[in-house]
């Protein structure tokens, strides 16, 4: 007894007797674990900065490689620290070469247990704490784009319109600016979508009238207004549920390029019987179509046209329009009469272009099929000779829209999406759906680019009163303008 006793006194007084196991796990999961956690949810997010990592892990494989490590153990006095075994040796290998994501992991870590004392001290001031002392529980917090955060919550027993009223003092405390607060009753969660520097909730072109050749606004993001041409996105897909600004948006653009190419063509094909282009009719380079027959004969002439660019662009060796209308007058092959040598872009415009293909009765299924075939032509091989798609549609599913048509709709404007199915549709992630319920805000992709914009308003009066100068223009003969 009295051994077994002794033993135990020992045993308490052992080399980890004096260990505090809760301070240990605890200290072990912030340095270890939440890093770790931090690395997986920026690897999913696609927000850690992997070529950075790398280099660094390619640094301190040099180092290693060069034994520099080692020198480094000599000159600190403890050349026996240096692991001489081979595995674990590699070990020690593999957590340097690695120790970047870790960095990186633990600097985040730091950073949200930082933002967490700092919300709790928020909660308490903008007066989101129970009376039994509960109050909102930090779930997530990451960058949905160069601009904008989203931020998760656990709602506690606070009701949306609690978080609502909070919004102003949440706005002050934080110094951020709140788009959108969205809940979710399953999980008992709420979404503040937000950012350091205001989003404008309306905006206008600047300078309509000066904006450069080919070039067109996309709208304004939270610091400048973006542009771009069509050399860069040929083609475009507008894309939202209605009511978003599609037409707005296309209203804007078809402005600003008539204005500022006068050597351009339109046609532009509206099946909600050409109410929303009516402020382009009676303009001598512009065509409004406002029916699902009009438009498939249109299509066909169109189809005629690309054919014949396309002769002409080889006949004059030539790779793309560019190049055409860079040849001198006299060194261009033309047949003898014909109106070529202004060799003009041409825009092809329509919105809601799920009526055309779900037309049912207005169309026959062979008319639908030649609206595909010409469509899917001039997506495929319009920018080499200047003829351009824009397509508007509320539907961007394989049935309202071509799937060979839409992977060459290299630009993407899409306003606010029902659900995260049509989003993921559009811009291959559910993010349309957490765009604030603003008329004119999208998200505008082009290539691995995804950037939040308020697109311009441009109001139909506004059109008229730019347009009026050009309405007594007399009309012009452009390949591709063919009359029907
Ligand atoms: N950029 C904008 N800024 C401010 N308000 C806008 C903007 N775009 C659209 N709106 C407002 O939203 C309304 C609806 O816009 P619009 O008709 O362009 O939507 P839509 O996406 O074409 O809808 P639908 O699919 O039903 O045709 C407009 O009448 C206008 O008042
Ligand atoms: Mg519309």
């Amino acid at each position: 007894m009295k051994n077994h006793n002794q033993m135990a006194s020992t045993n308490s007084q052992g080399p980890l007797s004096g260990v505090d196991w809760f301070k240990l796990t605890s200290n072990l999961y912030f340095v270890i674990t939440r890093p770790l956690i931090e690395v997986a949810y920026g690897i999913r997010s696609s927000r850690i900065p992997l070529a950075e990592c790398f280099l660094w892990g390619d640094f301190v494989g040099g180092i290693i490689c060069l034994h520099l490590d080692q020198a480094l153990f000599r000159n600190m006095g403890i050349p026996n620290w240096y692991p001489h075994k081979a595995t674990i040796y590699y070990s020690y290998c593999a957590i340097l070469m690695t120790s970047g994501f870790w960095f990186w992991g633990l600097f985040q870590s730091m950073l949200r247990t930082k933002l967490i004392k700092r919300l709790t001290q928020v909660f308490i001031e903008v007066g989101l704490k129970s009376p039994l002392g509960k109050l909102p529980s930090f779930i997530f917090d990451y960058p949905v784009d160069e601009f904008t955060r989203k931020m998760r919550l656990g709602r506690s027993c606070f009701s949306l319109e609690q978080f609502e009223k909070a919004k102003p003092a949440l706005e002050s405390s934080l110094q951020i600016y709140i788009d959108e607060m969205r809940e979710s009753r399953e999980n008992g969660s709420l979404d503040i979508i937000y950012s350091h520097s205001p989003m404008p909730t309306i905006t206008h072109i600047e300078n309509i009238e000066t904006i450069p050749a080919l070039s067109f606004v996309i709208g304004k993001t939270r610091a400048k207004q973006l542009t771009t041409t069509l050399q860069k996105v040929p083609h475009l897909m507008v894309a939202g549920q209605t009511g978003g600004g599609k037409s707005t948006f296309l209203r804007g653009l078809i402005t600003t390029l008539y204005l500022n190419n006068s050597d351009y063509s339109f046609t532009l094909i509206d099946l909600k019987g050409g109410l929303e282009f009516q402020t382009f009719e009676n303009l001598s380079r512009i065509k409004v179509i406002p029916s699902v027959k009009q438009a498939i004969t249109n299509l066909q002439n169109l189809e005629r046209t690309l054919k014949e660019r396309m002769d002409l662009l080889k006949a004059n060796d030539c790779k793309d329009i560019d190049a055409y209308r860079s040849l001198r007058e006299e060194d261009r092959k033309d047949s003898p009469g014909s109106h070529r040598g202004k060799l003009g872009r041409h825009i092809l415009v329509i919105d809601e272009a799920a009526e055309m293909f779900l037309a049912g009765s207005h169309a026959q299924a062979g008319d639908i099929q030649t609206a595909r075939r010409v469509l899917s032509q001039i997506a495929r091989q319009g920018r080499s000779v200047g003829v351009h798609l824009i397509i508007a549609t509320q539907r961007p599913d394989a049935k309202a829209l071509d799937p060979q048509v839409k992977a060459n709709l290299t630009g993407v404007v899409c306003f606010q999406m029902l659900n995260d199915a049509s989003s993921i549709t559009v811009l291959g992630v559910g993010r349309a759906t957490e765009l604030p319920a603003i008329a004119g805000r999208a998200i505008w992709k082009c290539g691995s680019e995804m950037i939040e914009v308020q697109t311009p308003y441009l109001s139909t009066e506004e059109v008229d009163r730019l347009m009026e100068k050009h309405k007594s223009e007399s009309p012009k003969t452009y390949l591709g303008d063919k009359d029907e």
